[in-house]
């Protein structure tokens, strides 16, 4: 199963990203999670990606086209793979296109989770994360059991760099500008799916497990 995941910032692409690959045991690649280790790391990636997404930027596609040609390379992905946030650029989706051409693994479905823009802020501003599985919370729709902790492993939630409200606005401006000529990409291509994102987790995950099944 060969997937990718598009949505805007917000959109719940992380969310049900988790969902999806617990349900159907393929890896997770999310260019996001990717630099935010580089990060972490302070490796030579992480320091070339910070000031971009610090700034809401995207990361130069040659670096990201790199990291996700590296990860799509490796043998746990002949069993599928889910993209999230990538690609982002038209630039992108056509290195995507020849490297899948090249593995001989072709796309199933592009999933849109699309949701309307003004609901995007508060979900970014009330996001937390936590900084040792990763798992993904809202302070108001997805709250953890106990308060400010992992439901997982109970370490502290804390806020991305990048949900502080200066550079959500920069990150959808940028994001919008880049979303329509990659969904028409898509739909040419007959792969783009429409999913309702505007609806309880559980419910968007409804959605989408369905199309999942009739593959
Ligand atoms: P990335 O990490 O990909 O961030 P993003 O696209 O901005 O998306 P988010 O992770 O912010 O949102 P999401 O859709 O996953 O939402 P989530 O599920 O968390 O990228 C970060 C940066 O890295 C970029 O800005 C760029 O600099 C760089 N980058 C990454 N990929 C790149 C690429 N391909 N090219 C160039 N640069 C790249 O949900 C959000 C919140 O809402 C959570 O709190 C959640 O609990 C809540 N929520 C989720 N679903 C619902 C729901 N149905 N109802 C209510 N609340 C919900
Ligand atoms: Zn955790």
């Amino acid at each position: 199963m060969n997937l990718i995941l598009m949505g805007l910032p917000g959109a719940g692409k992380g969310t049900q990203a988790e969902k999806i690959v617990e349900k159907y045991q393929i890896p997770h690649i999310s260019t996001g999670d990717m630099f935010r280790s580089a990060i972490k790391e302070e490796t030579e990636l992480g320091q070339k990606a910070k000031s971009y997404m610090d700034q809401g930027e995207l990361v130069p596609d040659e670096v990201t086209i790199g990291i996700v040609r590296e990860r799509l390379s490796k043998p746990d992905c002949q069993k599928g793979f889910l993209l999230d946030g990538f690609p982002r650029t038209i630039a992108q989706a056509e290195a995507l296109e020849s490297l899948l051409d090249e593995l001989e693994s072709p796309l199933d479905y592009v999933l849109h989770v699309d949701v309307p823009q003004d609901k995007l802020v508060d979900r970014l501003t009330g996001r937390r994360i936590c900084p040792e599985c990763g798992a993904t919370y809202h302070v108001m729709y997805n709250p953890p059991k106990v308060d400010g902790k992992c439901d997982h492993d109970g370490a502290e939630l804390i806020q991305r760099d990048d949900d502080r409200a200066e550079t959500v606005s920069k990150r959808l401006e940028v994001n919008v500008e880049q979303a329509q000529p990659l969904l028409d990409f898509y739909q040419d291509k007959g792969y783009l799916q429409a999913v309702d994102g505007d609806q309880d987790i559980d419910q968007v995950f409804e959605v989408i497990d369905e199309k999942l099944q009739a593959l």
